[in-house]
């Protein structure tokens, strides 16, 4: 790419809706950062999770409208989309069908992020409650799950999950451990988005990430983790 234009399909902007930003001022901020890394495409993709985020769907579609027409007012001219990033729970297939958990901008796709600390008992039925009704999983930030192996992810993808990692982990931003298991997934050919996560008072770093993507593996493949990729299957 001659300009850089990365679709970031992870983030945290909308204002007071998850823990992402806490007004509308710091969302305008937030959003111009992610356009000064390079970001042309944002996908907005609030905390859906039964025990701790709940603000429902219909109030992220209010904020997405009202704050978008705000941020072209202000001159950031991007093109945005909305999602939710879906913390796993029995219910959650059921809630997407009924409308009340969001895919990504209206797609057959989701985030899906498993529990931090406590392995499922079988990931294997999980990917399938969703893969049976015709959604395919987009699994957060693998880098996170530590009781994870990265042959997991091998089986994983073989029922149809995608895996997306988060730009920061490549650097070890939040650990050596998990910088390592990123480069282990990239260098297994494991990775079909990198994206920011964007939440305030942390790091972008995809323009970087693109640069370290292009130098190991190829523009090619940097391209496809940080824009094509998503605008094939969310672009409008
Ligand atoms: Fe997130």
């Amino acid at each position: 790419m001659d300009d850089l234009h990365f679709f970031d399909i992870h983030t945290h902007v909308l204002p007071c809706v998850d823990d992402g930003s806490t007004s509308v001022e710091q969302s305008l901020e937030l959003l111009t950062n992610l356009k000064n890394d390079g970001v042309t495409d944002v996908m907005f993709t609030p905390h859906f999770r039964l025990d701790m985020f709940l603000t429902p769907a219909a109030k992220d579609i209010e904020v997405f409208n009202s704050f978008t027409k705000l941020a072209k007012e202000n001159g950031l001219n991007l093109n945005f989309y909305l999602g939710q990033e879906l913390h796993h729970h029995s219910d959650m297939p059921s809630l997407i069908k009924q409308g009340k958990a969001l895919t990504l901008n209206k797609s057959k796709y989701i985030l899906l992020e498993f529990s931090w600390h406590v392995k499922p008992l079988s990931y294997q039925s999980i990917i399938k409650s969703y893969t049976d009704i015709g959604i395919t999983p987009i699994v957060v930030h693998f880098e996170r799950f530590p009781y994870f192996d990265i042959s997991d992810v091998a089986l994983m993808r073989d029922l149809g999950a995608l895996f997306q990692v988060n730009a920061y982990s490549i650097f070890g931003v939040e650990s050596a451990e998990r910088a390592e298991r990123v480069k282990k997934m990239l260098s297994l050919g494991y990775v079909d988005f990198i994206a920011s996560d964007y939440h305030k008072n942390k790091k972008i770093l995809l323009n970087d990430a693109y640069n370290f993507v292009s130098q190991e593996y190829g523009r090619d493949l940097a391209d496809k983790l940080l824009y094509t990729n998503a605008k094939k299957l969310f672009g409008n």
